[in-house]
Formats: C-alpha cells, structure tokens, sequence
C-alpha cells in the first residue's frame, strides 16, 4: 500500500499545497497525503481496533467494519476535504464562510470542538501508557513476562497514582510543543518516514503471529463472520470506529482539508488515505486477535488488551526488549501525529476565530486537556468504582465522543454539505482541481441520502433501542 502511495507521489510531486494568505500549507502532496494519512492511523488502528472486534464478536464485526467505510467512511472523507479546502478555515471558520447569510450554521462547529476536547483526554492516555511501556522495556520489566505477569504489570502501572501522570504529561507537552511549531515544520519531515516503519514493524510481527500455538483458530475467527451476535448496538460501534479512525465528525480532515492546494485530486487523495487507514486496522486485527487465543487472554479484556497481547509476542522472539522499546515508541509517534491533529483543530479555531497567538492557543488547549485526563487516568485504577452511565470515567469519555458526538458531528456536517452548501457545489470544488470528479453521482446519492439516513438511524437506535 506504502508502495502504492510512493509510487503515485514520484509522479506527481509538484509542490500542490499552495495555500490562500498567510495560512500554513503542506510542502509537497507526499507532505499531506502522509500528514492526513499521519491523523487518521494512530491508536484508533492499533488499540482501538483490535479492542473492539474482541469485545464484538470478531469475524461478523469485521465485515461490517468494511461495509460503514464504503458507505459512510469515504464519502464522508471526501465530503470533509471537500468542505475543508473551500472554506479554507477552521471548523467554525469553514460554516461561517459557506452557509448563506445570517443562518447559524457555524454553531455546528462546537460540537467537534468539544469532541476533540473528549478525545484528547483519553487519547492522551493511552499513549502516557506506550510511553511507560517504552520505560518499562527499556528497564528490562517486560522482557520475560508470561501473559499472567503482563496482566498484572498493567494493571499495576495502569493503576497508579503516579506513573500514568508521568506519561500524559510528556504525551501532552510533546504534543504543544509540535503544533506551537506549526503541522508542516512539526510533523510533515516525521510522518513520511513513521508511516512506513510502523507498517513494516506490523508486516513483521503478523507473520511470527502466524507461527504462534493456536494462532489459526484466531485468524479463523477474525474472518468468519458470524451474524447472529450483530445488534443495532455493534452497527453504532461500527460506525462510531470509523469516524474515530478516518478522524471523521470531529474537524481534523476538516481543518487538514483547509490546508490543501486547489489542484491536488480529493477523491483519489481519500481513497489512499483510506486504504492505508484500512490496511493498518485489518493487520493490528491480524496480530492481536490470533495472539489472544494463543495465550488464552480473554477478549473481554478491554483497553489494556494490545499492552498484554503484543509484548507477549515479543517475548517470543530474541532480543524481546529492543522489540518492545521499538513498537511502543513507534505507536507513541503515531498517536502524536493523530494528536497534533486533534489539537490543530482546536487551535486553528483560537488563532482564526479568537484571534489568540499559536504557542497561547496550544499551551492553554493543552492545560485544558490535561486537567481532563487526570480523572480519566485514575479511573483505571484508583478510582475505578466512580461510575457515569454505568462506565467508568476513561470508557464514558470514549464511549460518548466516538459512539455519540463523532457520528452526531459526522451527521451536521453531511446534512450541511448535501443540503445546505450543496453537492453540486462540493462537485464543482472538487473538479475545480482539473481532474473531473468521475463518481459525482453515487457520491452525492450517498451524501445527500444514504449516508444521513444510515447514521440517523444507528444512531437512534443503537443507543435507545
Ligand atoms: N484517527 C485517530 C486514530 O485512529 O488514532 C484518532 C483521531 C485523530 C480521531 C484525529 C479524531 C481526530 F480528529
């Protein structure tokens, strides 16, 4: 797929990001194909991913993980880049600039503003614990561990006071620190060699999952589906991972959107972006599911599952602590560049529309964030009994901004585009690039109908029914 990427970019890198004003643009299409592709793979692929097909029921889940990507994950992607380069703002921006007079369709924005506030604070944990296993790896903790005794180091490091503050923190001052610079300067050198690396080291480690005791029964059940476990319910979970790992409903393609040039090409530039989204969820899938039932780790083990499962399989294999210190420090890069982007949004949104300073803008999200992630660190622990709707604080943030917010901000910005700004208009910006928009019509059946009904309705009844 990497190949795939490079090769369509050795022929077509002619600097496309050119931007209105003084805005901050991408150097070259490799710089936003990557920086994109750099939001949407994070732990939403390799945590988030693995985590829910378990909780799901595998093979059934799968299948109509796939199914919500071609319905309502691409032409939703599309529809967003779309909005994005012709508003060319930020999230409250864009509607400002293109709803008719007088008409408050901007107040749409706030939704994805508070659901990249959600996301962060619990995105910002999980990578506070890939930064810990990096620690822990390095310090030789991990190196040896059966599965049982890499259960119990989760919890007990999940569970501290002290040390999940240690790695959110750093998470989060790093995360400052890369949007103070600005996307391009920050992140664009770093994504086109990160990419790759983490896809190669996820190639590597799916074909010693192959040769693991019992790993078949697992690659069994990550493909054959099994119908009768599908609820309304696990359709909302399906939905709510794709706009969680496309970076949908929430701004962040939006904003990235604002960033790319007239003539850079948004339906093949989608359709890349959501084949290497794709590609790295289906591997994660490959490597975590088969490795559960070779250890036996049940799959109702929730967010700490790819923390047991993967160092597990490290120990495998020679030199175990160096694998370990490599793959948690490549995930943590790939959360940061996911994270930048959630945090772009909110600071795009101060700088354009409160006219604050960048470094004040960032430095003050991030307080913000961090202060909201405190609880939802000790909840893993601590205070795990604390309970709101019968979740605990971390699986309530979650829960609500990728199952609620992210399909209920998808369905606004769809319901703007379709109806309001209008397909023929989203058409005529996208071919307005040269190459002519071929599936204009199917795209604008989807977005007008198919994709508003489909969300509405599992929306709805996934969470009432
Ligand atoms: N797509 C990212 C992931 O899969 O980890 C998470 C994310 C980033 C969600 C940016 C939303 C967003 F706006």
């Amino acid at each position: 797929m990497f190949i795939m990427i490079f090769d369509y970019l050795r022929y077509n890198n002619t600097g496309v990001f050119a931007l209105p004003s003084k805005r901050e643009n991408f150097g070259s299409r490799l710089g936003f194909v990557m920086a994109t592709v750099g939001s949407a793979v994070g732990l939403g692929n390799v945590w988030r991913f693995p985590t829910v097909v378990a909780e799901n029921g595998g093979g059934a889940f799968v299948l109509l993980y796939l199914a919500m990507i071609l319905l309502i994950g691409l032409p939703t992607m599309i529809a967003e880049l779309t909005l994005g380069r012709a508003g060319s703002r930020n999230i409250v921006g864009v509607f400002k600039n293109l709803s008719p007079r007088r008409q408050k369709w901007w107040l749409i924005g706030l939704l994805p503003l508070l659901a990249t506030f959600m996301v962060l604070s619990f995105y910002a944990v999980v990578a506070g614990w890939s930064i810990l296993y990096v620690a822990s790896s390095l310090l030789g903790i991990t190196a040896g561990l059966s599965a049982e005794g890499l259960e119990e180091l989760f919890a007990s490091l999940s569970g501290s006071y002290l040390y999940p503050f240690m790695g959110q923190i750093f998470f989060i001052a790093v995360t400052v620190g890369i949007v103070v610079v600005g996307v391009r300067k920050g992140i664009e050198r770093w994504v086109k060699v990160l990419m790759p690396g983490i896809f190669i080291l996820l190639l590597v480690l799916f074909v010693r999952t192959l040769f693991l005791d019992g790993a078949l029964e697992g690659l069994v059940w990550f493909f054959r589906p099994d119908f009768g476990g599908l609820s309304v319910n696990t359709a909302l979970q399906a939905v709510g991972q794709v706009f969680f790992s496309f970076s949908l409903g929430m701004g962040a393609i939006i904003t990235y959107g604002s960033y790319l040039a007239r003539d850079a090409d948004i339906p093949l530039n989608s359709l890349y972006i959501s084949a290497a989204d794709l590609g790295v969820a289906i591997l994660s899938g490959l490597i975590v599911i088969p490795t559960l039932f070779a250890f036996g780790i049940s799959p109702q083990t929730g967010p700490g599952l790819i923390f047991i499962t993967l160092p597990a399989i490290f120990n495998t294999l020679p030199w175990s602590a160096l694998w370990t210190v490599i793959f948690f420090t490549l995930l943590t890069f790939a959360a940061l560049t996911s994270a930048v982007s959630l945090l772009e949004v909110m600071v795009a949104y101060l700088i354009e529309e409160r006219n604050w300073p960048r470094a004040f803008s960032a430095a003050g999200a991030g307080f913000i964030v961090f202060i909201a992630s405190i609880p939802a660190a000790l909840s893993q622990g601590p205070v795990k009994s604390l309970r709101l709707a019968g979740l605990d604080f971390f699986s309530f943030l979650d829960f609500t901004a990728s199952n609620i917010l992210l399909p209920l901000g998808g369905l606004l910005i769809i319901i703007f585009i379709g109806w309001v700004w209008g397909t023929a208009r989203a058409g005529a910006e996208i071919s307005s690039g040269g190459s002519p928009f071929r599936w204009f019509l199917p795209w604008s059946v989807l977005v007008r109908i198919v994709v508003p009904l489909a969300i509405a309705y599992i929306l709805v009844s996934g969470l009432f029914f």
